[in-house]
């Protein structure tokens, strides 16, 4: 690990006058390391061309400081329709000429769309679904310890938990589940096509705009009645914010879920200082440096320059694309105390951008934290002798999706 420091710290020394290319983005973790930002991402020096899946060749940023600057500086836009926007995949370069979304809009358009959610998912709302939360999560447990002394924690426990919050939340019903994860993996899967993402996109705006034809009939105390009754928006946009939503409300919390729990059952030392934890600052201290630590949204941001800028010493140009990779500007030793590749949980590590920063910043955020406070207290505390049921190596990593985590977490007891 410190030959890994000394490495990074070398090169992010280096004067970027003339810039290196360092290949295509993404770039291979080491399967040694399933928890690590890839070796090449951390060695990437801080500002770089790289070559993407189109051929195009956008700039990587890899420090904190440079990533969370640029997240925030209003010349750089997050508007996928402009030229240069750096799109993941082929799937959402196609998605995007369907439709944009606010999280792809600038402000004041994004902004105005993202007033009407914002009550939502105030930290004082969160905190009162925190006790129904952890009813759920509470029942979860007691059916995976009734099955038996083993389990797939994806399927059983990291999957279902976001999937019945963020159904509650929006007036989707639950038994909707099996049809939208299904198309919510090809959406976020980078190895779809074009048409395939296209229909997926497609069969999902049709399920939510029959929950939303249904809203407008017979209202509720949910997330898409409360659009329909917005008289700004039609019922296809409503249908379109449901989508993203429903999308980004259940993958990554799930993935996080799973994804967490097997990290800190590979380090027992802090397996056994979170089971013991019943203060809710260390709880929550804790979440925030798994959080930290696994940034499972990897793929770097992407965005757009609107205007000449200069990081560290380097010109980007005008519609040239940017990828902010939060995932290596969260291991940035100038950013966080001690060693940033170990996972400690008694870090301070809040400052961390595995929700982003600036106006785009996971609007779920407060949602989310709760979320995971309660599967992770509840996983480790009532299954005490919880261990993982194949080898750290073995596990099936999401290598092939957008958002980092596990296909199925093994699990024994
Ligand atoms: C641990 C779980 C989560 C993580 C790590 C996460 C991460 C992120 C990140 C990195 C962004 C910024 C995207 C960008 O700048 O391009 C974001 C935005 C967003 N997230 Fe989350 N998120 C999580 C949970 C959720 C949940 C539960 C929901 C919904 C209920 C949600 C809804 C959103 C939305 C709507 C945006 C777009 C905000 C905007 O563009 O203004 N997220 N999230």
């Amino acid at each position: 690990m410190t030959s890994r420091h000394a490495v990074r710290k070398e090169r992010a020394a280096q004067v970027t006058e003339s810039v290196t290319e360092v290949g295509a983005f993404p770039m291979p973790r080491d399967a040694r390391c399933p928890f690590d930002p890839p070796p090449g991402l951390i060695q990437a020096p801080p500002v770089s061309r790289v070559r993407i899946w189109d051929g195009s060749q956008p700039w990587l940023i890899t420090g904190y400081q440079a990533v969370r600057g640029l997240l925030a500086d209003p010349r750089v836009s997050a508007d996928a329709t402009r030229a240069g926007y750096p799109f993941s995949t082929v799937g959402l370069a196609a998605s995007v000429k369907r439709g944009n979304t606010f999280m792809s809009m600038d402000d004041p358009e994004h902004a105005r769309y993202r007033r009407m959610l914002t009550s939502y998912f105030s930290i004082k709302r969160i905190d009162r679904m925190r006790p129904g939360i952890q009813r759920m999560a509470d029942e979860l447990v007691d059916d995976m310890l009734r099955s038996g002394n083993s389990a797939d924690l994806v399927s059983a426990f990291a999957l279902p938990l976001p999937s019945m919050v963020i159904c509650e939340l929006l007036g989707v019903p639950y038994a909707e589940r099996d049809e939208f994860q299904r198309l919510a993996q090809v959406s976020i899967s980078t190895t779809s096509s074009a048409e395939q993402a296209l229909a997926a996109a497609d069969e999902m705006l049709a399920l939510i705009r029959d929950v939303v034809e249904l809203k407008a009939a017979r209202p509720g105390p949910d997330i898409l009645t409360h659009l329909v009754s917005q008289r700004e928006l039609t019922r296809d946009q409503v249908a379109a914010i449901g989508r993203v939503l429903l999308l980004a409300g259940h993958e990554t919390t799930a993935n996080m879920i799973a994804l967490g729990t097997a990290a800190v059952l590979a380090h027992p030392e802090q397996a056994a200082y979170l089971r013991e934890q019943d203060d809710p600052e260390r709880i929550a201290g804790a979440v925030e440096e798994i959080l930290r630590y696994l940034t499972i949204v990897h793929h770097g941001r992407r965005r757009v320059a609107r205007a000449e800028i200069a990081v560290d010493g380097t010109v980007i140009k005008q519609g040239e694309g940017l990828i902010l990779a939060i995932e290596s500007a969260n291991r940035d030793p100038s950013a966080f105390e001690g060693d940033p590749d170990v996972l400690d949980l008694t870090r301070a590590s809040r400052h961390h951008l595995a929700f982003a920063f600036g106006p785009h910043q996971c609007l779920a955020q407060a949602l989310a934290r709760v979320e995971l406070q309660v599967a992770y207290r509840t996983v480790f505390r009532r299954i005490e002798t919880l261990r993982l049921d194949t080898a750290l190596t073995d596990l099936p990593y999401k290598h092939d999706m957008r958002i980092y985590g596990l296909h199925e977490l093994p699990v024994r007891w």
